[in-house]
């Protein structure tokens, strides 16, 4: 019964979780830059092979709480991690590997191979790819937009201080005009196979907003699959068609057991209730 209730789920919390599902298909899972469990082992592994990795909670939202760790061999102090707006330094692997593991004792971690984002105005940026549920039951990418990250942070979140920005414009010293548009189908077409590969495991999903990094081969890179991702981050857009496809989708999906307002008594809106999560 329990089982069943998983499965049919709308939302799937679990970052690890999505990542085994999408990694058996091997069309998907290489796009996924290498991802494991954060043990002591793990971290040691990769840092050194990878030299930037980024350590994220399983289960996390609005880019709390994911930490940026990099090794530079032969400068000073070459062990780093930056969490939030937090610097620490340190001389050796086991002091940094020490202090960061007390961090994360809490919560269960991911460890990811680092992608050094492309940069706007000296910014990094990763993608968001909306992809819905249409009338007809098939999954279709709505919504594409770029989120400019706040300099002195590790994350591209727009609860983090980061901004949108359509693609196009991020892309255009990236890409000639001419594999524009192919990018931009890639990127689609990328999006309803994930849509598609989830819902085998997890068929109650209506909608995900994939977190793309672009590589400096332009090579797209899934960071995550959100199951409830914010539609409206694409009023953003010049081109008011898409949020009208993206709102009307989400609109209809929405649990309105979730979204009724709360009775006058609770002296709070649902949108407030909702924020302070
Ligand atoms: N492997 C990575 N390489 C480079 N940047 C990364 C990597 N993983 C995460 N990031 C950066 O950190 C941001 C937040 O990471 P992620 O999306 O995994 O967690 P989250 O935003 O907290 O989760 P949610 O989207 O569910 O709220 C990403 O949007 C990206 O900017
Ligand atoms: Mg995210």
């Amino acid at each position: 019964m329990k089982r069943r209730a998983i499965r049919y789920r709308r939302y799937v919390h679990s970052k690890w979780a999505k990542t085994k599902v999408l990694l058996s298909d091997p069309a998907i899972g290489r796009h996924i830059p290498p991802t494991k469990k954060l043990t002591a082992a793990t971290l040691e592994e990769m840092l050194h092979q990878h030299k930037m990795v980024y350590v994220k909670p399983s289960i996390g939202a609005f880019g709390n709480g994911v930490i940026r760790v990099e090794w530079r061999p032969n400068t000073p102090q070459p062990y780093r991690y930056q969490r939030g707006l937090k610097k620490r330094q340190f001389d050796s692997f086991g002091e940094m590997s020490r202090s960061l593991l007390k961090l994360t004792s809490v919560r269960s971690y991911l460890i990811q191979q680092g992608i050094h984002l492309l940069t706007y105005r000296k910014k990094r940026f990763d993608i968001r790819v909306m992809v819905q549920k249409n009338t007809k039951g098939n999954w279709e990418t709505t919504g594409i937009i770029g989120r400019v990250g706040d300099p002195r942070k590790v994350v591209t979140n727009v609860h983090n201080g980061g901004t949108l920005v359509p693609v196009e414009k991020l892309m255009e010293h990236y890409l000639p005009a001419s594999r524009k548009s192919s990018f931009l189908q890639e990127l689609r077409t990328l999006g309803v196979k994930v849509g598609q590969t989830l819902t085998n495991r997890y068929p109650g999903l209506k909608e995900i907003g994939i977190d793309v990094a672009v590589d400096n081969q332009v090579l797209p890179w899934i960071l995550e699959v959100n199951t409830a991702p914010d539609p409206y981050i694409f009023r953003k857009l010049p081109d008011k068609r898409v949020f009208r496809k993206v709102y009307a989708y989400w609109k209809r999906h929405r649990p309105k057991r979730i979204l009724k307002p709360l009775p006058k008594r609770y002296g709070l809106g649902i949108a407030k209730i909702r924020r302070r999560k």
